[in-house]
């Protein structure tokens, strides 16, 4: 009870629903999703994608959940609690540290791509992007690329607006603006969705997203798709470990996280659905665009469309909402960590943390110019790059093969069978099947191949 006090409860089980929601829902399926299966051919990655929310990504998500709700603190002293309870090494609480700086890497990065957002939502509301063709907008695009004053401009401004929510804790009231930021925005997304289908390309669209040409995908891509679904559910680093802490004990885990995981991919497939139709309409975009795919499509749509300005300024109000409830979760567990343990204030915690998370944005920041140069990469790719991919490809993956590892191996059984007691004996049984044999084996099979193909190319 004690513990519950000290940062809160949501009031019901929607409540965490919508907050995990708020979490997972963000510039992953939105921004990234689109351009990783347009950098990695489409369908089958697409398809790869699917099977790993299913069966590694919810599985764990399930693991990590139970995890935060039976140790009820931030997922450091939740790990070092749970070890000592289940009588092995503390070690494990590296699976909660790893988390923190993982936590703060993303946070770093994903300011400043929600920083563009917030560009964007002014731009649109201007007018500029009226009847803009594909190059227009990508000439917009690049300038701003460009202008590293005017990036960390944003990128302090969404820092900000981060930070001010997680000042005043998360369990306040965040529940209640996520009720009513994912209906619209999902609406929003339906209505893109709408335009797609009748002014661009949708059969390309539809085509590029679902049919499966294997011989597209690479290993890489492979790691690429078992990465993003990590990604997408916020799951590998503690945010929904620390969530999970806040809810109340006496909710369904697997019901809710199968919510939490359809809704999430329902938000990615119709963005996909949405975008791509407009991409393969004009001459000047192509899929393979990277990381600006979306910004330099969607104003193309908007630009075109009747109402385009409000429903365009609207639409990239709900990106950079849906981006905000997401990077809360990011600074969450450590938040509550130096609450707990070092005696911060949630102000003094927050501070440093942000402070910490906006200074290595700016290597983000650099990244599209001054440091965009090759003399200035990271093993081969630019900082932003390096910090995604090591965040994405690496550290969540690994630190969600140790929760399931924790929960299946080293907890004891008759511990988690109490915490998922709404499971019936049978999901329960083949909960712990796979989160004890199938998803590790998974994801350390996708390093091997990746290792292998690296060896023999
Ligand atoms: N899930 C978020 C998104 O898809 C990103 C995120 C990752 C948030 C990890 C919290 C933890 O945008």
């Amino acid at each position: 009870m004690e513990k519950r006090k000290m940062h809160g409860t949501w009031s019901s089980r929607w409540t965490f629903i919508l907050a995990a929601t708020g979490s997972a829902v963000g510039l992953g399926n939105i921004w990234k999703f689109p351009y990783i299966t347009g950098e990695n051919g489409g369908g089958a990655f697409v398809l790869v994608y699917l099977l790993c929310i299913a069966v590694i990504g919810i599985p764990i998500m399930m693991a990590e959940t139970m995890l935060g709700r039976s140790g009820r603190q931030s997922p450091i002293n939740t790990m070092r609690d749970l070890a000592v309870e289940a009588g092995t090494s503390r070690a494990w609480v590296a699976i909660g540290w790893m988390g923190v700086l993982a936590g703060l890497l993303i946070l770093s990065f994903y300011s400043v791509i929600a920083g563009w957002a917030l560009n964007y939502v002014f731009a649109i509301a201007d007018g500029t992007f009226v009847n803009a063709t594909g190059a227009t907008v990508e000439s917009y695009f690049e300038t701003l690329q460009a202008n590293k004053y005017e990036m960390i401009q944003w990128h302090s401004i969404f820092m900000l607006m981060t930070l001010a929510v997680v000042i005043g804790g998360v369990t306040k009231g965040l529940g209640n603006a996520v009720r009513i930021l994912m209906p619209v925005l999902f609406v929003l997304l339906l209505m893109l969705l709408g335009y797609g289908m009748s002014e661009g390309n949708f059969t390309a669209g539809f085509n590029f997203l679902f049919n499966f040409k294997f011989d597209l995908l690479t290993w890489d891509g492979v790691l690429v798709a078992l990465g993003h679904a990590f990604f997408t559910l916020s799951l590998g680093m503690g945010a929904i470990m620390a969530y999970g802490s806040y809810m109340p004990g006496d909710a369904p885990i697997g019901k809710t996280i199968i919510t939490v995981a359809f809704l999430d991919t329902a938000v990615a497939l119709v963005a996909g659905l949405a975008i791509f139709p407009v991409v393969f309409a004009n001459e000047a975009l192509e899929p393979g665009a990277g990381p600006g795919l979306l910004f330099v499509s969607l104003p193309v749509a908007f630009g075109s469309m009747s109402g385009g300005v409000v429903f365009g300024t609207l639409f990239f109000v709900l990106i950079s909402l849906a981006a905000w409830s997401s990077a809360i979760s990011l600074i969450e567990p450590g938040v509550a960590w130096l609450v707990e343990s070092k005696n911060f204030s949630r102000l003094s915690a927050n501070l440093l943390l942000g402070t910490i998370a906006w200074t290595l944005g700016l290597g983000t920041v650099l990244s599209f110019n001054d440091w965009a140069g090759e003399e200035y990469h990271i093993l081969g790719v630019t900082f932003f790059d390096f910090v995604d991919k090591l965040t994405a490809n690496f550290m969540l993956p690994i630190g969600g093969m140790l929760i399931a590892i924790f929960a299946g191996w080293f907890m004891k059984k008759s511990h988690v069978r109490r915490e998922m007691s709404h499971e019936s004996p049978e999901m329960f049984e083949l909960w712990r099947a796979l989160v004890r044999y199938i998803s590790p084996t998974l994801v350390a099979l996708v390093f091997g191949f990746l290792v292998w193909d690296m060896l023999i190319n």
